[in-house]
């Protein structure tokens, strides 16, 4: 088996190399003055299991995983494992509207071609391992973000509506901790209050819990209320890291104390490792 880094996943491939005890195949990269990727593998994939780790975000990141796919099946490679940390695209999961595409499956059909097996963490939503017409894993990081989190005093955690619900109640379930939502009430047409909907947070170390941050103006809604409604400390918690246009800087100034995320996307705060629970598939197969 051979661990092959893509550019976006180069701490979590180390990482899951050590884990399933494979070598990581040695290559060039480069982008070209127009924005082309340019790979080459300097290492024989040759009747090996290739582990591809990319994950698919920012763009280019998709297209050099396309071209490593096709770089370990041209070589020859016996099998050809696609792990893609955070499956960027996968929030258009279905029709909302007419006309739209279901990016997950378009992307799915892309990734399957010259793949046996796909492997994801925190899927945005578990049906999209459906769109792949090969062997597909969706595992969670949601035990050790919970693990982290037990060892930084949370002892409440709050999904930040209703959507997040599942990840956010199993996150309380590893911990053993108090679980609830936050609603959102409109009392007037400028004025929404969002609560925990049964708790008391005062006194509390809340953790907040999504699957993804993007912009953080969810979570950073939702941390503000909580302060203001007497939590002791608030921690932003969640699988895939995206943290665009400043959304760090918004979380700390709406009140987070404290914001984490797992390596599938790779972040100034990518505090939990996910390589584990991807190398766990690799193992339950061998
Ligand atoms: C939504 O579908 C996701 O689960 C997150 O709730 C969303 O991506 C968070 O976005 P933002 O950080 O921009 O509020």
């Amino acid at each position: 088996m051979k661990v092959v880094a893509g550019a976006s996943s180069q701490r979590l491939s180390k990482e899951l190399a050590g884990a399933l005890g494979a070598d990581l195949v040695n290559m060039e990269r480069k982008t070209f003055p127009d924005g082309e990727v340019y790979v080459r593998l300097a290492d024989s994939l040759r009747g090996e299991h290739a582990v591809l780790v990319s994950t698919t975000y920012p763009q280019n990141a998709l297209v050099e995983l396309l071209l490593l796919e096709e770089a370990a099946h041209s070589q020859g490679a016996s099998e050809i494992s696609v792990v893609v940390p955070y499956y960027a695209y996968s929030r258009q999961d279905r029709v909302f509207q007419e006309g739209e595409v279901v990016s997950a499956k378009a992307i799915a059909e892309l990734l399957e071609i010259k793949a046996d097996r796909f492997i994801t963490v925190d899927p945005h939503k578990e049906h999209i391992l459906g769109f792949f017409g090969i062997e597909a894993h969706g595992v969670s990081a949601v035990p050790l973000l919970a693990k982290h989190l037990g060892s930084h005093g949370v002892d409440t955690v709050l999904a930040p509506d209703k959507g997040a619900l599942d990840r956010a109640q199993f996150a309380a379930k590893c911990l053993g901790a108090e679980f609830d939502y936050m609603e959102k009430t409109r009392l007037s047409g400028t004025e929404v209050v969002m609560k925990a909907k049964r708790l008391d947070v005062k006194g509390k170390t809340v953790a907040i819990v999504d699957d993804i941050i993007s912009t953080g103006g969810t979570i950073a809604t939702a941390a503000a209320e909580l302060k203001r409604q007497g939590a002791k400390r608030v921690v932003a918690a969640c699988t895939h890291g995206l943290f665009l246009g400043g959304a760090l800087e918004r979380l700390r100034a709406a009140g987070c104390d404290e914001v984490v995320c797992t390596d599938t996307i790779e972040t100034p705060v990518s505090h939990v490792g996910a390589a584990e629970v991807i190398a766990d598939v690799f193992r339950e197969r061998a």
